[in-house]
């Protein structure tokens, strides 16, 4: 059973601010405990495949040879493809690999084109350095997972990583050997159209995915011919980005960089994620991609990273645009000296750095240390002794079984089921062998394409299985009528009352619904408007007004405000996009092969007004607290509480909701120690609840373990995600879940910046999601 069980214990715990200068200024009056590095918290790496000495002999050796040139073209990486960014035209690329002037090609994806490539650059440079290809593979080569977002619904590492693991080993087939993802910017926005590639809102969960990811692309030994180097990016803060619009500036507090969006980064890196990726934004004014504030002081001075860090797509020449460098010289210097080893298609550097370092504005050892850090991967993937990859490897016909079915299960385990009304006696899902003549309505009912999301690597719509074809496999086509109602953005008048009609003539309606995913969702597809679609929402409305049970089957990258939908529509699933098995995986969810078992990472708006709208947000000095907040307030106490007076503060569905087809009833929590010493150097605890399965069908419960801390010298969350578990129950059964607590789960960043625990007041819940339970309680103290 998959769980958390990567939680490091803590081992030491020392006291550093008794005497410190905050507490002599009043600021921090206790003792401090300065707790080492939780689930991701702050990083030093504990696993990286690049500290081997030998291969630091080999990078020295090496690196003498090399001329200024050679080194530059060491830094310089370009595209060859299909551009994945606003293009600027192919250069004459086997010339200039020919000269060494490339480091890195991205974009390819078949093993011939990398090896003519690869031939180019081993057999005609003067040192026979091989090139490194990447590529962004997302959820998936050619075997497309659900999208990210979806992956990390599961909370399930294990099938996450096994995801990776088979993305691995499709891309290195191809020559891939550099992946651009885990993903790992925190979003709290659901406007933002880049929601779809991360694992949400929650720096926990997130952490806990990206060393899944980063587990599953580099395996044990980065040198298998069959392991890719991970890229954790986009470092840092572009999740925040203004307003949801991508590309847009972002204001993050280096408290909240550090609580927030810091520590799934430091998670991948603590696993040993070989590159990262700077970000196209600013950070409070200054660009990610010339921060070194992030890039050095944190990335290379506390987290010690050593690997490779790569900008994104023209981001060091947009350092003009930014308007913090006249040209691209300028650029190219304040990039490279911030930390940024390899530029990514703006041709700065190949223009420009060979000058900086002659004129003394980038400094030799600057340099040096980032060819020794793209060659440092290079020698650990194996590239200079196996350069080439062996075209056999590739996947010519149909997918290998166990791929398929790696992507049906992560689908199954993704999707959210989010209402399930009653018709007549039973709830109406899940369906059987009894529901009759079923309805299949939908743009996205039978849409290869869509299934497989945006970012869907080499995926290929000729392997999906649609809703369509994997329910008249189950039921038969007789037993079906298939009405598409209109395309995603439009539809003729015709095409809806076809479609009202089948639905009329059924006696259960499957209602697939959307957004298109190349166009809605993903990178530049930032929304104003979260509605469905088109004509879509009429759709919806006539259809639900035949009388008929009506389940939607909403296909998105990001939670949409359906407020008439959630009132009105019986039953309602988040499908999200699920990938090449999207139809079978729905199929055996809805008529309950398996029980649905997804619960959201995203906090699920009810309107627009509410966004930024997360789970782990602060109480502010005026909560609103038990007041009836359904309507406008009428007394001043009413008033003056954070609220708003149009609408509700909570979510449609809190972050960590989920329903299944059983009723899982939770224990109090329970906690086995009252008293806690922040100074003890084994701080830790259990908490245990019991989980019973009261209903009559099996279920796969997500078992949530939330903190909150008060008495402490900066506010804290009034919850935060310290850990999960995936639990079956056969119905009747109940199990005990137990989690230890560690100093890793009572730290927070203090007043001093400084990653402590602090003598608190501690609330406990373990619940099934975010917004119930009733805490078991504690006392750290000094
Ligand atoms: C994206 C990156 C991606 C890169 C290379 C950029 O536009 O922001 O996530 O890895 O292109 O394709």
């Amino acid at each position: 059973m998959p769980c958390n069980s990567n939680r490091l214990r803590i081992k030491q715990i020392v006291v550093v601010c008794g005497l410190s200068l905050l507490a002599s200024l009043g600021l921090c009056d206790r003792v401090v405990a300065q707790a080492p590095d939780p689930a991701g918290h702050s990083a030093a790496v504990t696993r990286s495949p690049l500290t081997d000495p030998a291969i630091e002999k080999r990078v020295d050796a090496l690196l003498q040879k090399m001329t200024l040139e050679e080194k530059v073209g060491q830094l310089t990486q370009y595209s060859s493809g299909a551009p994945t960014g606003p293009s600027t035209g192919n250069a004459d690329y086997p010339d200039m690999i020919a000269r060494g002037e490339v480091g890195s090609l991205i974009n390819l994806d078949s093993a011939r084109a990398a090896n003519l490539y690869q031939h180019i650059a081993v057999d005609k440079t003067r040192l026979h350095i091989p090139l490194l290809f990447g590529l962004d593979v997302i959820h998936g080569f050619r075997t497309t997972f659900p999208v990210p977002l979806a992956l990390a619904s599961t909370w399930d590492p294990s099938i996450v990583e096994k995801t990776a693991r088979i993305a691995a080993q499709e891309s290195s087939a191809a020559g891939v050997r550099w992946v651009f993802s885990p993903m790992v910017d925190i979003a709290r926005d659901p406007r933002w159209g880049r929601i779809v590639e991360g694992a949400g809102e929650d720096p926990y969960l997130d952490s806990m995915m990206a060393r899944a990811y980063v587990r599953g692309y580099q395996g044990t030994n980065l040198s298998d011919k069959e392991s890719v180097a991970a890229c954790v990016k986009h470092f840092v803060g572009y999740g925040a980005v203004e307003a949801g619009r991508d590309y847009n500036a972002a204001e993050i507090s280096e408290h909240t960089l550090r609580e927030v969006y810091l520590p799934p980064f430091s998670a991948a890196i603590r696993e040993g994620s070989a590159s990262l990726m700077s970000s196209f934004n600013t950070i409070n004014g200054l660009p990610a991609t010339a921060n070194p504030f992030t890039l050095t002081q944190i990335l290379r001075k506390e987290w010690e990273f050593p690997g490779l860090v790569v900008s994104d797509w023209s981001s060091v020449g947009e350092l003009v645009a930014h308007g913090i460098a006249r040209d691209k010289g300028v650029a190219a210097q304040k990039a490279m000296s911030a930390g940024v080893d390899m530029d990514m298609v703006s041709d700065s550097y190949h223009q420009h750095l060979a000058d900086l370092v002659k004129s003394g504005k980038v400094s030799q050892a600057r340099l040096d240390a980032a060819v020794r850090d793209v060659l440092r991967v290079k020698f650990a993937l194996g590239l200079f002794d196996h350069p080439f990859t062996d075209e056999s490897r590739e996947i010519q016909g149909a997918l290998p079984r166990e791929h398929v079915e790696a992507a049906r299960q992560a689908a199954e385990r993704s999707f959210v089921l989010l209402k399930n009304s009653m018709a007549g006696s039973r709830p109406i899902l899940p369906l059987t062998g009894e529901s009759g003549t079923i309805a299949l309505i939908g743009p996205l009912a039978d849409s290869s394409q869509n299934m497989l999301g945006p970012w869907a690597g080499r995926g290929r719509p000729e392997d999906v299985v649609t809703l369509k074809t994997a329910l008249e496999q189950r039921v038969g086509t007789e037993k079906i009528r298939f009405a598409r109602g209109g395309e995603v953005q439009t539809a003729s008048d015709a095409e809806i009352q076809t479609a009202v009609a089948a639905a009329q003539q059924a006696d259960v309606v499957l209602l697939a619904l959307g957004e298109e995913a190349a166009t809605q969702s993903g990178e530049a597809a930032s929304r104003a408007h979260l509605n469905l679609p088109g004509r879509q929402e009429e759709l919806l409305e006539k259809v639900t007004a035949t009388g008929k049970p009506v389940v939607l089957l909403l296909f998105s990258g990001r939670p949409l405000t359906l407020h008439w939908a959630f009132e009105h529509v019986p039953a309602i699933v988040a499908a999200w996009f699920p990938g090449i098995q999207a139809g079978p995986a729905l199929v055996r969810v809805l008529f309950g092969d398996v029980p649905p078992s997804g619960k959201l990472v995203v906090s699920w708006p009810r309107t627009m007004g509410q966004i930024p709208l997360y789970y782990n947000a602060l109480n502010t000095g005026r909560p609103a607290g038990d007041f009836d907040l359904t309507r406008p307030p009428k007394t001043s106490l009413e008033k003056y509480v954070s609220r708003y007076v149009d609408e509700q503060n909570s979510p449609q569905f809190p972050f960590g909701f989920g329903l299944s087809y059983s009723s899982p009833e939770y224990s109090r929590t329970h906690v086995d120690s009252a008293k806690l010493s922040a100074s003890d150097s084994a701080i830790h605890a259990t908490a245990s609840a019991s989980v019973r399965n009261t209903g009559n069908r099996a279920v796969d419960e997500i078992v949530q373990l939330y903190v909150r801390l008060t008495g402490t010298s900066m506010e804290e969350p009034v919850r935060k995600l310290v850990g999960f578990k995936r639990i079956s129950l056969a119905p009747g059964e109940s199990q005990t879940v137990s989690f230890p607590l560690g100093a890793e789960d009572f730290s927070l960043w203090d007043i001093r910046n400084k990653l402590s625990v602090e003598p608190s007041h501690v609330q406990i819940w373990i619940s099934p999601d975010s917004s119930r339970g009733v805490p078991a309680e504690l006392e750290i103290v000094e």
